[in-house]
């Protein structure tokens, strides 16, 4: 959200954005009264109209005024705000439970291999994970909903991995979650983990996941292959 959205948009404006997603402005158009949603959120027409204003001009609400009402969708930035009070409340009333996220495989720099294989990871993903991983890092390149999905995540219990130092760097700490790993053939590994460096952003849209075994040989995949990982507790 842009400075201005900031200053400018809060619960109130928030909660006629929710109407009207409610009413089908995510999907396009609809075409709404002020008096109408006056009534509907219990305040003024006045009220209703400074609101909407707000709204449009912190970008997250297009209009067009027309004679007898006005036509209004929610952006992209608007469905991102809705989105964000979503996370909360799921956040709220799943607490443990599992977040599904998808996207394809990719291939990095090779960088995972080199990493994954440190002496000072190595042991505590032996001790932590209960497996040595194979020597690399699975990247997934996240859809864009899953990317917003991601941050609901922290809400799971992690496995944390300690930041270590050699005579030469430090290295720092890392976040693991339990994660399963299915294929759009139904091919499914469940032993799986997620790993994150501790301060990652949540929009990261990398998902990289390590398992003791070489998940493109078990799992039959390739770049651009789709998969669902399935982020939480296997109990
Ligand atoms: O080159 P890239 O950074 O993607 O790979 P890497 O982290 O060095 O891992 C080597 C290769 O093993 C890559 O093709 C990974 O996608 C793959 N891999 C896997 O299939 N299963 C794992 N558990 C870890 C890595």
């Amino acid at each position: 959200m842009s400075q201005t959205a900031q200053a400018t948009v809060g619960h109130d404006e928030l909660a006629v954005l929710k109407l009207l997603a409610l009413e089908g402005g995510l999907e396009g158009d609809v075409k709404i009264s002020c008096s109408h949603l006056a009534d509907r959120l219990d305040a003024s027409n006045q009220t209703a109209s400074r609101r909407l204003q707000r709204l449009e001009s912190a970008d997250l609400l297009e209009r067009d005024t027309v004679s007898d009402g006005q036509w209004v969708a929610v952006t992209d930035e608007g469905e991102r705000a809705l989105h964000a009070e979503y996370e909360d409340y799921r956040r709220i009333f799943e607490r443990d439970a599992e977040v599904e996220l998808e996207g394809v495989v990719t291939s990095g720099m090779g960088e995972g291999r080199h990493y994954i294989s440190l002496p000072g990871y190595k042991r505590q993903f032996e001790d932590r994970l209960g497996y040595e991983p194979f020597p690399g890092t699975l990247n997934v390149e996240l859809r864009d909903e899953s990317v917003r999905r991601r941050s609901a995540v922290s809400s799971l219990e992690p496995v944390p991995i300690d930041g270590w130092e050699d005579e030469e760097r430090t290295y720092g700490p890392a976040v693991c979650y339990p994660a399963t790993i299915e294929t759009a053939d139904d091919a499914v590994y469940e032993g799986a983990h997620t790993i994150a460096p501790e301060r990652t952003h949540h929009d990261d849209d990398q998902l990289e996941v390590i398992a003791p075994v070489k998940l493109r040989d078990e799992l039959g995949l390739e770049d651009d292959d789709h998969v669902t990982v399935t982020v939480g507790d296997r109990e």
